[in-house]
């Protein structure tokens, strides 16, 4: 009966939360101690904080700037206020935000960063929650040409004016960068397509590597098998955004904070796309986390993974053989130039990284010029998102990442 009772208030909040009410319908049900600590359906307080919020709940002064790229994608950019010598940038991964390095909060990168004095600036990528405007295009009524994106336009367009801002407001010569996921993406095209921008980049720090993609495990690689397929058909059903905040996050909400939730979305999902890490990512992280995830991207930056995957180049979007003539002068997709990427790399893997594996950044390893540090955490179970999720990336990994950063002040 209790748990039917404690059900219903579950389903019940989740309905009107999904009506946007502030209506709190968790009625504290008098029920003996031995209910678990983890309140099903209700978000904690964190996770209903966006980033600025968040800096200030941990003791940090911090403001959001606005960002207008040439080709008029209005982007947010969060700055934790530091050490103007010291600026750093971070870059996020495919369908995060920037929220992502402080959910974890006193525990988060974002924070232990500011605690070391740096002057912390974080990227919000184009179509992203926080980066879905522009100047004349609208995302909702006109998704065609605004989610016309892929790694290649986020990398080329949103991280120029972004590394500008930042020198500028600080007035440096060279700034410290972090990438995560397909945030080190961004770096390598950066670096490759517009090499003046090396030189801007004192250390560039990747976090699970994603560039060369011949070794993925787990989910991600059965998903790439059926991608063209799958990716196809939205596209012939005019599905141009993905996992965006406002459409799937309160999905999430509604599916894995009720009862066997962890299970199925962590369980069976996260751990099968991401590695399995179980100690590191609790059930309880849940209620912060899908308060925050997912924050969107494109279709067509998941065909562009995809591609780089089935035709095992690290190369431009593959238009099909007609079309590439026209864009490209080439029935074929340039690649990317690993040789032009000559800013100093720092490259972090985990053992039980699906995505960011660590036979592909032995592979990366030889193709960056310029590797100044390549370590595998000694954590057995680090997985792609404890660089930026782990209850315990305090101990197995932040010491790791200082110590690089120390030498490089
Ligand atoms: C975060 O950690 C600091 C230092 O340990 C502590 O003083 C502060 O109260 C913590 N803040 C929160 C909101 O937990
Ligand atoms: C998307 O962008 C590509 C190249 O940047 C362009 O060739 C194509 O026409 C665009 N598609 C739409 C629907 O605007
Ligand atoms: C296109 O490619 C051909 C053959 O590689 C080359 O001769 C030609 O100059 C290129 N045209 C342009 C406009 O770059």
């Amino acid at each position: 009966m209790k748990k039917v009772l404690i059900f219903l208030a579950a389903i019940l909040h989740v309905t009107v939360h999904s009506q946007k009410l502030e209506i709190d319908v968790d009625v504290e049900i008098s029920q003996p101690e031995e209910q678990p600590e983890q309140s099903l359906g209700q978000l904690t307080e964190d996770g209903g904080l966006e980033f600025v919020a968040l800096a200030n709940k941990y003791g940090f002064q911090a403001s959001e700037e606005t960002i207008i790229t040439e080709d008029g994608y209005i982007l947010s950019l969060f700055h934790i206020h530091g050490n103007p010598c010291k600026p750093m940038l971070l870059i996020h991964g495919n369908t995060a935000t920037g929220d992502c390095w402080i959910i974890r909060g006193n525990s988060s990168l974002a924070i232990a960063l500011a605690r070391r004095g740096y002057d912390v600036w974080v990227t919000n990528q184009r179509g992203t929650r926080y980066s879905r405007k522009h100047i004349f295009l609208d995302p909702d009524l006109q998704p065609d040409l605004f989610f016309n994106f892929t790694f290649y336009e986020q990398a080329v367009y949103d991280m120029p004016p972004i590394i500008d801002f930042i020198l500028q407001e600080t007035g440096q010569k060279q700034l410290t960068a972090i990438g995560w996921s397909v945030g080190t993406t961004l770096m390598y095209v950066l670096g490759a397509e517009k090499p003046e921008y090396n030189d801007k980049i004192k250390l560039a720090v990747s976090l699970a590597p994603i560039s060369v993609l011949q070794h993925l495990r787990g989910l991600g690689k059965w998903g790439a098998a059926i991608g063209p397929e799958g990716l196809g058909l939205l596209n012939l059903a005019d599905v141009q955004e993905l996992l965006s905040y406002h459409q799937t996050t309160p999905v999430l909400q509604a599916i894995c904070l009720q009862p066997g939730g962890y299970e199925l979305c962590f369980q069976i999902l996260f751990f099968s796309v991401f590695g399995y890490d179980p100690d590191g990512l609790e059930p309880e992280f849940q209620n912060t986390l899908f308060g925050h995830f997912t924050g969107g991207s494109s279709r067509k930056l998941f065909s562009h993974l995809v591609q780089v995957i089935k035709r095992n180049k690290f190369a431009k979007y593959d238009y099909g053989f007609e079309r590439n003539l026209i864009v490209y002068n080439s029935t074929e997709p340039p690649e990317f130039d690993f040789k032009k990427v000559t800013m100093n790399s720092a490259l972090f893997m985990g053992k039980e990284d699906f995505l960011g594996t660590v036979a592909d950044a032995e592979l990366l390893k030889g193709l960056l010029p310029n590797v100044v540090h390549y370590q595998v955490l000694p954590y057995e179970k680090f997985n792609h998102i404890d660089f930026v999720w782990g209850r315990y990336a305090p101990d197995n990994f932040h010491p790791y990442l200082m110590e690089v950063l120390d030498k490089y002040e």
